[in-house]
């Protein structure tokens, strides 16, 4: 497609050079046509004027006998060059003259500007060439803005070719973004699938496993066995409901129908419930998450669960993606119209150019911790999602391999 396309715009160009270079002989013709005939108009006047004074001598020979002045003046040969140019189409400045070059002189000469230009540049034709008496003399033209003149004729044909290589150029690059972009969504989509049917494999098999166990007719009569294979069923049917839920939450964002509900909620003692519900995670992998609340105004209008949620997410990730001690900063502070909230870690980092792009759904930094780390790349999204519902902001600073601080802001109330 880019060789069709170079290969037509090369084409367009070699079309648009060979229409100037006809426009450019048509022009040549014509000033060589005008000319001619100004020439023979003057040899004309010579004559008539000579027959006049002179009658005998003068209709004997085709010699020329008097001198320009006698009978041509500098305006009379300008209105004559004027009026045989614009019967031909021909409508731009010119400079004129007749040059003798005997002696290196102009006999007569419009101005005194473009001298050299006459000489070297301009068209000549011959004056009296019948007359073997005197040394040849020359009428010159020269049109300064000659190449300015062709141009403006081919105009209209250069804007549309312009204008169509412009059209053509930007549906390309539309399209091959769009396909690069298709690619990589059905490859995010393919990662999604692989990671959901992981992770919905590990309970189905741990609850198939457990009810293979309660149908033992002997392992049934111990209340004890019972009840703990009971809680194992309830816990790994409750991990589901909480993952299906998530993919449930993504359509319903897609769709633009969140529901909300507008609440005075007590940020603080929300984020101490999230700590509490992830704090034997981190303790695993001996870490620690301090809490620094800054802030003396904890409370917000907002949708409480939603708000949860918003810190899970940013809380979990930290987590998970601390891949030693995480160490994990929750901090609060007021500014005059809301609160910010900091959360800082000390993992893997996030790259430059991955940080406008972890919003996007099912986008994960494709540094292999896919296959360590489990997720669905929609966290994010619902956390910026819910973010936006609240009206407010939500940034990132990180590097590789140095940690991560997610700034959130949420406005002490919603302003519709
Ligand atoms: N604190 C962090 N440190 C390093 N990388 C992060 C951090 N938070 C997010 N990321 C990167 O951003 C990606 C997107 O995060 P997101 O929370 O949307 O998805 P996820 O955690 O992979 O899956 P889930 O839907 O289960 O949350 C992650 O896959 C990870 O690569
Ligand atoms: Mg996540």
């Amino acid at each position: 497609m880019t060789l069709a396309l170079i290969g037509l715009m090369g084409i367009q160009i070699y079309w648009i050079q060979n229409a100037s270079s006809v426009k450019e002989a048509n022009f040549r013709r014509s000033v060589t046509e005008a000319m001619v005939k100004v020439v023979q108009k003057v040899e004309r006047m010579e004559k008539n004027k000579a027959l006049q004074t002179n009658q005998y001598e003068s209709m004997l020979n085709f010699n020329r006998h008097l001198t320009y002045d006698t009978f041509l003046t500098k305006d009379e040969l300008d209105s004559l060059i004027s009026s045989v140019l614009n019967s031909r189409g021909i409508d731009t400045r010119y400079e004129f003259g007749i040059y003798k070059p005997e002696g290196s002189q102009f006999l007569i000469k419009k101005s005194e500007a473009y001298q050299k230009e006459l000489i070297q540049n301009g068209y000549a034709f011959p004056l009296f060439q019948n007359d073997i008496y005197t040394s040849p003399e020359y009428l010159c033209i020269y049109f300064p803005q000659e190449k300015q003149f062709l141009l403006t004729e081919l105009w209209g044909m250069l804007l549309i070719s312009i204008i169509l290589i412009i059209v053509i150029v930007y549906s390309f690059t539309y399209t091959i973004t769009t396909i690069f972009r298709q690619k990589r969504l059905s490859e995010m989509k393919n990662d999604f699938i692989n990671n959901m049917t992981h992770e919905f494999k590990t309970p189905i098999s741990t609850i198939s496993l457990a009810c293979e166990a309660l149908s033992d007719k002997e392992l049934r009569g111990s209340g004890e066995f019972l009840e703990s294979y009971l809680s194992m069923i309830r816990e790994e049917n409750k991990r589901l409901s909480v993952m299906a839920e998530k993919i449930l939450q993504t359509a319903v964002i897609d769709k633009g129908q969140l529901k909300m509900t507008k609440e005075k909620i007590n940020v603080h003692d929300i984020i101490s419930d999230v700590i509490k519900n992830l704090r034997i995670q981190v303790e695993i992998k001996d870490g620690e998450i301090i809490r620094n609340f800054g802030a003396t105004r904890a409370v917000i209008e907002g949708d409480k669960v939603h708000v949860a949620n918003l810190f899970y997410n940013l809380l979990d990730n930290a987590n998970k993606y601390s891949p030693k001690k995480p160490l994990i900063r929750i901090s609060t502070e007021n500014v005059h119209n809301g609160i910010v909230f900091q959360i800082e870690d000390n993992g893997i980092g996030i790259g430059k150019n991955e940080q406008k792009k972890i919003f996007d759904k099912l986008y994960r930094v494709p540094t292999g911790n896919i296959h360590e780390v489990r997720g669905f790349g929609l966290g994010l999204n619902y956390v910026k999602a819910i973010v936006e519902e609240h009206h407010g902001k939500i940034s990132l600073e990180s590097e590789v391999n140095n940690g991560t601080k997610f700034k959130v802001f949420l406005p002490f109330v919603i302003k519709e």
